[in-house]
């Protein structure tokens, strides 16, 4: 199948006829094939049926036109793989009931491999026969999994997560460590299975001081893209609110860095010269009428100062109420402009 590399090529740094395009959770709520499929099948089954997932993957693709397609999972599959018992509850997110709390619970988090995710495999495989773009596959990042596993649900203060980690440091640094080599391990898998590039999601990690991240959590990402580098594949470090923290992910062996609406472009490429950018319009925007949409996407174009390495998103996840078609009129804008 003939794939289309401006994608790949961006994240490398490589000239490209346009800029690239694609979008975070590009294949989920929003998409009409997807909310029918929903009535009948929950995240999770969806998460776990390689025909499923890999339709939910390729529906943005031929809708809207993006330049890459992104594996239909979640986050939370790495904790379930280590054992955990995951819910996901409609309009609330990933809850746990026995959430983390001290060092049995880690204790038991199991170690995981190839065998407990071949159902993501042959999702993979199974996207790859027909997409004519790049897959890109992903897992959530230790900091950001194991807010999920100490809040037990979704939080926006991260109180509970902050108090284990200054209160309770040894059982932190193990549990961080047993994250980061399910994570590896994880991630490994999906490029054996034919993934084109990697994102690693460290969605929550800007509610750190620079200093905390630094110290809790920067090894960690630092260690899994280092192991990353066997494959040759392109890797993404994405993180919101991270503007303070880019001097320190430039230490990351990885290829391209996403940042979030909070973050000025032009002064992120100039923290990160050796990598390519990925971003940042605010996803609210979408759901503020066409010329608004231009307005900005026209402005945030003009400002980035090297278009050479960068790849057009948003700044986070497509909001559940924007419509399909200013998408699709966004990648067009964006290809031609
Ligand atoms: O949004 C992000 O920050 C990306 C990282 C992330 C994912 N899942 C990746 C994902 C995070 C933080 C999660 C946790 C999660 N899981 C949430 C957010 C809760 C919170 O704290 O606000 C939710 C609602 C879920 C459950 C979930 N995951 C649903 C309902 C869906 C399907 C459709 C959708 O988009 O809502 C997912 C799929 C999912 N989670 C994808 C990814 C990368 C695949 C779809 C895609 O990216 O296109």
């Amino acid at each position: 199948m003939a794939v289309n590399t401006a994608f790949t090529d961006a994240c490398f740094r490589r000239p490209t006829d346009y800029t690239p395009v694609w979008f975070m959770r590009q294949a989920g709520r929003y998409l009409p094939g997807y909310k029918v499929l929903r009535k009948k099948h929950e995240v999770l089954e969806i998460a776990h049926t390689p025909e499923l997932a890999a339709t939910v993957s390729l529906e943005p693709v031929d809708r809207l036109g993006v330049d890459a397609a992104i594996l239909f999972a979640d986050i939370m599959l790495v904790p379930m793989a280590m054992g955990v018992d995951v819910k996901i509850v409609d309009a609330v997110g990933p809850v746990i009931d026995d959430p983390v709390a001290g060092s049995q619970a880690i204790e038991r988090l199991n170690a995981i491999d190839a065998s407990d995710i071949s159902f993501l495999s042959d999702t993979i495989r199974l996207i790859k026969q027909s997409a004519k773009v790049p897959l890109i596959g992903f897992s959530g990042a230790p900091f950001t999994l194991a807010s999920y596993l100490i809040e037990g649900r979704p939080s926006r203060t991260w109180i509970k997560t902050k108090r284990f980690m200054y209160a309770e440091p040894a059982l932190w640094h193990a549990l961080m460590d047993k994250l980061t080599r399910a994570i590896g391990i994880y991630l490994d898998e999906q490029v054996h299975a034919g993934v084109d590039a990697l994102q690693l999601f460290d969605s929550w990690v800007g509610c750190l001081s620079p200093a905390d991240f630094r110290q809790y959590v920067l090894p960690y990402n630092r260690q899994i893209f280092a192991q990353l580098n066997k494959h040759k594949v392109p890797r993404i470090m994405f993180g919101t609110d991270t503007g303070a923290m880019l001097a320190d992910i430039a230490s990351v062996d990885c290829e391209v860095v996403g940042v979030d609406w909070r973050t000025d472009i032009a002064s992120a490429q100039k923290l990160l010269p050796n990598k390519a950018l990925q971003g940042n319009l605010d996803p609210a925007v979408l759901l503020s009428g066409w010329p608004v949409v231009e307005t900005q996407t026209k402005a945030l174009l003009d400002h980035v100062p090297s278009r050479t390495g960068f790849i057009f998103n948003l700044g986070h996840g497509v909001l559940p109420d924007t419509s399909p078609d200013t998408l699709k009129g966004l990648v067009d804008y964006v290809h031609e402009h």
